[in-house]
Order: C-alpha cells, then sequence, then structure tokens
C-alpha cells in the first residue's frame, strides 16, 4: 500500500473543462490500483492515520502522461540540421534506424530510451520501432522488465529506402504476425500494425497489413498522413492510381475506428470529413512539425469536423520528449491559427485525451478507482524561474500554463508505474 499526501489533479470525466483538484489529496495505492482518491479531510474524519502518508504539500501529481506517437530508434537523430522531412528521412533518419539490424545495438538503445522516457514522465507511448522484428523484440523486453504499458510496432516498408532497412510484402506481414502473438495482450503490452506510410510501401504490403488488421481487430494501427507538401506530392507519384493520400490507405482497409495518424497538417476538405466518419485520430506533433518546417496543423478545424485528436512527441522529428514541451509547441501552433489551448484542455490531451483517443482509458490517464496508478509529481521548486514565476500564478489554470510554458523534464521528480517509482530525480 502506498499512500500519497499532496496536491492532485486529474480528469475523472473525459471533459477538458471538468478537471478533479484536490488542494490538499490522498491517493490511496494498493497492488499497483488507485484503491480511493479524495481530500485529506475525508480520510481524516475516516480515522486515517497520515503519519503513514507521504507528504508532498506543494508538489502536483497527475497521472503519467501519455506520448501517442514517438519513434524510439530515433533519440539519434533529434536535432539534425538544415532538413525537411524527405531529406531528413533519407538523409539522417534511415542511416540511424540501420544501425538497429543489431539486436545487441537495439537491445542497449531500448532500455536508454525508456531511461529517458521516464525521466521525462512518460509512462506510456506508442512507439515505431526498425523494420527489424528484434528492435521490436528489444522494446517490449525492456518494456515487460519494467511493467510500462507500452504500444509498439516492426515498421513496414518495402520499397523506396536503403536496403539495409527494407523488408518485403511477405517478410513484414510474417514477422507483423509473429509479433502480434507473441506480445500483444501480454501483460500491460500491446502492438500496433505499423505500415510507415504509403511512400514506403507497395500496394501488396499495404493490402497485405489492411488483411492483418482484419484478422486481429483489437491490435492497433499507426501511420503518418499528410505531414509535408512535398510528400504528399510524391506519394501521388508512388501511388498514381488514387484520388489523395487518405485513400492509399482506405482502399487496403487501413483506416479502421481508431487509427493513429501522425500529422495531418495538410488533409483535404473529402480527407477530413473520410477521417472524421471513419473514427480516425489525427495525431498533432507540433514540436517536430515545427522543426521539420511541416506546418501548422488545425487543431481546432479538424476538431470542428468531428475528428478525434491525441498530442504528441514524434521524436526524432520532436525535439524534445517531454510532453510539458509538446504543450508549449502545441499551445504556440494553435496561437498562430488563432486557436487559444487552454491549460486544463492541455493537461488533460496529456493524459486523459490522449488515453481515450488511444483507446486505453479503461486503465491509464486518469486516477479512478481501479486505474493503473501510473503518475508523476511535479515540483515547481526545482527549476529556478518556474519557483519563482509560479509564486505569481493567480489559480490553478495559471500554474499549469507557467509548467507547460517555462518547463521541462527538470520539474519531474518523481514517476511512478503501478505505484512504485520507476525515475526519482536526485536532490539538488
Ligand atoms: N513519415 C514517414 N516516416 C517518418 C518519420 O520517421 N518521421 C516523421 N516525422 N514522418 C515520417
Ligand atoms: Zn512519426
Amino acid at each position: 500500500m502506498r499512500l500519497i499526501r499532496s496536491r492532485i489533479l486529474h480528469w475523472p470525466i473525459d471533459q477538458w473543462h471538468q478537471p478533479e483538484y484536490f488542494e490538499d489529496g490522498i491517493l490511496l495505492i494498493e497492488a499497483g490500483r488507485v484503491l480511493d482518491l479524495g481530500p485529506a479531510e475525508r480520510f481524516i474524519a475516516e480515522g486515517l492515520d497520515v503519519t503513514r502518508c507521504e507528504h508532498y504539500p506543494t508538489r502536483l501529481v497527475l497521472p503519467g502522461f501519455i506520448d501517442p506517437h514517438l519513434h524510439f530508434p530515433q533519440v539519434d537523430v533529434m536535432a539534425s540540421f538544415g532538413a525537411q522531412l524527405l531529406d531528413w528521412l533519407n538523409d539522417y533518419t534511415f542511416p540511424a534506424e540501420a544501425r538497429y539490424s543489431d539486436p545487441v545495438f537495439a537491445a542497449a538503445a531500448a532500455e536508454s530510451f525508456l531511461d529517458l522516457q521516464l525521466r521525462h514522465g512518460t509512462t506510456s507511448a506508442f512507439a515505431f520501432c526498425t523494420s527489424h522484428r528484434h528492435s521490436v523484440e528489444a522494446l517490449f523486453c525492456a518494456a515487460e522488465r519494467r511493467q510500462l504499458r507500452m504500444v509498439a510496432g516492426k515498421v513496414l516498408m518495402d520499397q523506396n529506402a536503403p536496403d539495409a532497412i527494407l523488408d518485403t510484402a511477405e517478410s513484414g506481414a510474417q514477422d507483423s504476425e509473429d509479433l502480434i502473438r507473441t506480445w500483444h495482450g501480454r501483460g500491460r503490452l500491446g502492438y500496433a500494425l505499423t505500415p510507415r506510410f504509403s511512400g514506403t510501401s507497395s500496394s501488396a504490403q499495404l493490402q497485405k497489413t489492411g488483411l492483418l488488421a482484419q484478422q486481429y481487430p483489437s491490435v492497433w494501427l499507426q501511420t503518418h498522413l499528410s505531414e509535408n507538401l512535398a510528400e504528399i506530392a510524391w506519394i501521388k507519384s508512388v501511388h498514381p492510381q488514387y484520388q489523395d493520400y487518405l485513400q492509399t490507405y482506405e482502399a487496403h482497409g487501413l483506416v479502421p475506428k481508431g487509427a493513429l495518424f501522425g500529422h495531418c497538417i495538410h488533409l483535404t476538405e473529402s480527407e477530413t470529413e473520410r477521417l472524421a466518419d471513419a473514427g480516425g485520430v489525427a495525431v498533432f506533433c507540433p514540436s517536430s512539425n515545427l522543426f521539420l518546417g511541416s506546418g501548422l496543423m488545425p487543431f481546432e478545424a479538424l476538431q470542428a469536423a468531428g475528428v478525434d485528436l491525441a498530442i504528441a512527441s514524434d521524436i526524432g522529428g520532436g525535439t524534445s520528449l517531454s510532453m510539458l514541451k509538446t504543450l508549449a509547441d502545441a499551445y504556440k501552433v494553435c496561437q498562430l491559427r488563432q486557436y487559444v489551448l487552454h491549460p486544463f484542455e492541455a493537461f488533460y490531451r496529456i493524459t486523459r485525451g490522449n488515453a481515450r483517443a488511444t483507446a486505453l482509458e479503461g486503465f491509464i490517464g486518469d486516477f479512478r478507482v481501479g486505474q493503473e496508478a501510473d503518475f508523476v509529481m511535479i515540483d515547481p521548486e526545482r527549476v529556478p524561474l518556474v519557483a519563482r514565476r509560479v509564486q505569481s500564478a493567480k489559480d490553478l489554470q495559471g500554474e499549469l500554463f507557467i509548467y507547460m510554458t517555462l518547463g521541462d523534464e527538470q520539474l519531474i521528480v518523481e514517476t511512478s508505474i503501478l505505484g512504485e517509482p520507476a525515475y526519482r530525480a536526485s536532490a539538488s
């Protein structure tokens, strides 16, 4: 049993403007799950011996952050200079992913990646691996040892890239199916079919992937869509028989409800309508979109059109593993699109909102009784500028806005998985 007395914030119902906040709350965790949550005075009235609590009166406890789109092997290409998407893939990313042909390298990289993630307060992610099946095995093994709720997939790509990272339509489908059978639903792990994007998959590969999606409906599907204008023109030349980018997926059964599409910046009106009708999720990756010069995702317009949304880092196009920094960029991109991203919406998005968009809200993302107790603890005292600025915050909303605008991983003092610390900042 773990008893945490602190300031506690989460979204018990699926409405960003209705958070639940306890200025002096107690979170009771037993066997890795939330046993109870409420104001300390209620527990005291019920006779709880509060000396048993860990007491952090100035910290803020939130559900662990969820990153619904990233590439774990791309940590080594973060901050690569001077290129937009297609050149960035060819010049930096594909060579870096080729190194994952070495299983020993992949295993070490997976461990290091998860260390980094926990340090940044991210407790769950949807990860693209590389086309090498052991890159997925490496991540799943490392995540399983740490008891993380993690969804990942082998990247499917059988054309238009160096041989060292290509599979074939047959081997890609076979490896994916083997990985599904071994890992999907094992403990807290889940599998995502992961065609990289239609530029690097033949019609035969897309077709086989669609059949797997049909055969294994509980498996997730993640890919990229409409990120960059040169990319969209190139996709048209690779698959000229289709009317637009989205149709390259639709034609192969690759837009099931809940499918996760990274970026969705330049969708046509028709694509937007069809994505909304199908129940696809547009994953907003603001730091990546700014860094690669891809464009300003029309977050509010997509939402108004009925498209489900999520917010993600897209490491290594993204420039930080921190979901706080991701929110800072999201806010700025939305400003340029005349939409004000409210701090309650922002923090809802990286917790319960991302859980809902990825069909994980029955497990993670909030502190309802019975939920898995993954959480982060923010300590404003860790960053002198934040510590000073937060003193003049008028309310909770103002405080959260300071964390997402001025904060980063240095604010995270503890990240816990199933109630147990998996990362603790060293004393400063
Ligand atoms: N489109 C296809 N592959 C990738 C990738 O690795 N990163 C990004 N940002 N876009 C992609
Ligand atoms: Zn991506």
